[in-house]
């Protein structure tokens, strides 16, 4: 079968911060309905790497190509045109707001008089929640007296509202119980089946495993491994993780030096 085009293509990237090499000669593809678990100790250069994708930060170096079509991504604007969204680990909900009044926060839709449309903006929120949370009915409680893992529903409601394409999620099972976690895992399996791809970073690799497709590992800035989840365990993360190690027992350029 041939190769699907990929969803992203991040190649060669780079980013400094002064004298610090946050993101060094940098590769990641994702694949529409998938989950890629991108890995990597504090300060491997994840957060940098995805905020290169979602345009938060400008890139120093390296191309990135959407759905195989060059994309200059400089700016938030620039990302979300490209069908691009974030999910940031507070989720940025207003609280004292329901779920329409979050799903269309900042983007309302208005009557030809100009005031807010609350009919067509419940009844667009009625339509995207149930992709998600067919259960889901609490559309005019405020979002603070939702559970962890509606919370996170009304946040990728948000991305879907506006023609997402791919999410970006970041640690998004960190604050959760494990029933939540579970309701999570359940909108993560439909957002694949819509075709949606998914990057997400987590420091929890048991939800790693259970969410992932595959995986990308980061060190140093750079590109460790990158494969199916069934290839490796836990312990083959760990190594790649810490050492830098592959589960061939090659290290990534630019890491054993500082090993030995
Ligand atoms: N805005 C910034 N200014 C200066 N240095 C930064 C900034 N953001 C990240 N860094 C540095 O870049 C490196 C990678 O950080 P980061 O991308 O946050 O890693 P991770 O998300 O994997 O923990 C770290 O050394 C970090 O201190
Ligand atoms: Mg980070």
């Amino acid at each position: 079968m041939p190769e699907p085009t990929p969803a992203v293509e991040m190649r060669s990237i780079f980013k400094h911060f002064g004298g610090v090499h946050a993101v060094e000669d940098m590769d990641l593809t994702l694949y529409p309905g998938e989950v890629l678990g991108l890995l990597g100790h504090n300060g491997a250069g994840k957060s940098t790497l995805i905020k290169i994708l979602s345009g938060a930060y400008p890139r120093d170096g390296g191309e990135i190509l959407i759905e195989g079509k060059s994309a200059d991504i400089q700016t938030p604007r620039d990302a979300k045109a490209w069908g691009i969204e974030t999910i940031y680990q507070n989720l940025a909900l207003a609280d004292n707001l329901a779920t329409p009044a979050n799903i269309f926060f900042g983007r309302e839709i208005t009557t030809r008089f100009g005031a807010l449309d609350e009919a067509a903006m419940e009844h667009a929120s009625i339509r995207v929640m149930k992709r998600l949370n067919p259960n889901f009915d609490n559309f005019h409680d405020a979002v603070s007296n939702l559970s962890g893992g509606q919370r996170q529903a009304v946040a990728i409601a948000r991305t879907l509202q506006f023609n997402a394409k791919i999410i970006i999620m970041d640690e998004p099972t960190a604050a959760l119980g494990p029933h939540e976690t579970q309701m999570v895992a359940d909108l993560i399996r439909n957002l694949k089946a819509e075709g949606i791809a998914i990057v997400m970073i987590s420091h929890d690799l048991h939800d790693v495993f259970d969410l992932s497709d595959r995986i990308t590992v980061m060190k140093n800035g750079r590109h460790v491994w990158t494969g199916d989840v069934d290839q490796v365990d836990k312990d083959d993360v760990l190594q790649m993780i810490i050492l830098g190690r592959r589960p061939d027992g090659s290290y990534a350029p630019g890491i054993l030096s500082e090993n030995t």
